[in-house]
């Protein structure tokens, strides 16, 4: 089994993405880890079996000692929760069938009735929904804050989320935070979230900063460094970066995530053996793929920006508002190869653009080996309702373009003909 300590060297993700967490002699040798198609486990003796149960119980703190049964864990998920953990520095990480699963199981754990949830936005819009919508049925409220918000904004609204909190009877749950933020790339301020959060609690309190990390993450943002607690990944994105899986994850301290397995033991939701296994293969390259796809796009951004036919671009290699430039130079160490395209027009532009690509593909999702082109304002964020897709600044001349691992030059020769189309 390979340690993430090798004599003296403490070993880089990259390295450990091989061999972490398996030990090929606990499977007849084989190199890589078989899948493990089982639904239940066999005990050693009565008494472990035992034990087991009050791990997943909590009625022995400390969790499960062995495998049980596959709603709770199996050898693939293991080996991947571990893997996910380096990436971030997160002592403890729980792989999901789904992104989104991810978050619904996170915000059930940390939420009751009369709660509050602050929230950043935008918000991916099925996460906004959420919050919205479902977590509304149960009684907890939310506050959102623009997802530049300063220091002394930061304050005010959390001091408005307990005020709001304690006439319903209940607390600050969790603040939840999307950056950059789908589709308009705009970044929050974690460090200042953090000391926001800190000032206002102190530091006994049981409101975790939770962080949607899909857009830079696990290469280019660790937000886990700059004081959020719990990272969320759609890994059906950059993770799994060949578009043919859909899962997602939650990593942070024991403490925070203890509680969600708990929920994920009782609901389901766990990724399946085999999307685990497909997820290890995708790890062993997910530097190299992040790398090739953020030269692209600088490359692809650098062709746009003096485009006749482009207004501007949301790319966060070219910021142009200080502000958030000071939050990138604090938080992120690349640039990532999603940004936004603003052409010139509106809706019947941007379709004719996208209806002319010939190598980047018309789909939404991100992240994946492929380019990807979508409309959001019609696609993915067709549900947001319109004042709130004008003050995010989701507007209808904004294409999301998820840069690929192809040739740069054949990528701007597609969309050079294709803005001729326009
Ligand atoms: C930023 C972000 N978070 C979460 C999700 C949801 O992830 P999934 O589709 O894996 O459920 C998405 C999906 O597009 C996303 O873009």
């Amino acid at each position: 089994m390979a340690d993430s300590k090798s004599a003296s060297r403490t070993l880089k993700p990259s390295t450990l993405m091989m061999g972490h967490g398996y030990d090929p002699a606990l499977s007849e040798g084989s190199l890589k880890p078989p899948i493990f198609l089982t639904s239940t486990f066999a005990f050693e003796n009565a008494a472990a079996g035992k034990r087991h149960f009050e791990g997943i119980t909590g009625k022995r703190p400390g969790g499960a000692d062995g495998l049980v049964y596959s709603r709770f864990n199996g050898p693939n998920q293991e080996i991947l929760e571990d893997r996910l953990s380096i990436w971030d520095g997160a002592e403890d990480a729980l792989c999901f069938s789904s992104g989104m699963t991810a978050i619904c199981v996170l915000m059930l754990t940390y939420c009751a009735a009369g709660d509050v949830i602050i929230h950043s936005g935008p918000l991916y819009a099925a996460t906004e929904g959420f919050v919205a919508k479902t977590l509304a049925k149960f009684g907890v409220s939310y506050i959102d804050f623009p997802a530049g918000a300063s220091r002394e904004e930061l304050d005010d609204v959390i001091a408005r989320a307990r005020a709001q909190a304690a006439d319903q009877g209940g607390k600050l749950a969790m603040i939840y935070l999307e950056s950059p933020g789908n589709p308009t790339n705009a970044l929050v301020d974690i460090e200042a979230v953090s000391a926001a959060r800190d000032a206002a609690l102190g530091a006994d309190h049981a409101c975790p900063i939770a962080i949607d990390n899909t857009f830079l993450g696990p290469l280019w943002q660790r937000p886990l460094d700059h004081g959020a607690d719990i990272v969320v990944y759609s890994l059906t994105k950059y993770v799994g970066g060949h578009s043919d899986l859909v899962a997602g994850s939650v990593a942070g301290a024991k403490k925070w995530i203890d509680p969600v397995r708990m929920l994920r033991n009782t609901m389901g939701g766990i990724a399946d053996p085999n999307t685990a296994w497909m997820l290890l293969r995708s790890l062993e390259t997910v530097e190299l793929r992040m790398s090739r796809a953020g030269e692209n796009a600088a490359k692809v951004c650098a062709f746009l920006k003096g485009h006749p036919k482009i207004e501007r671009l949301g790319y966060l290699g070219m910021i142009d508002d200080a502000r958030q430039q000071d939050i990138y130079d604090r938080h992120c160490t690349g640039a990532g190869s999603t940004f936004s395209v603003f052409i010139k027009g509106g809706e019947a532009e941007c379709f004719r653009f996208l209806d002319a690509l010939r190598i980047a593909k018309l789909a939404v999702s991100l992240g994946g080996t492929e380019t990807l082109a979508s409309h959001p304002a019609s696609m993915t964020h067709l549900s947001v309702p319109d004042p709130r897709k004008v003050s995010l600044g989701i507007s209808d001349n904004l294409v999301r373009i998820s840069i690929g691992i192809e040739d740069a030059d054949d990528l701007i020769a597609d969309f050079e003909q294709a803005l001729d189309a326009v």
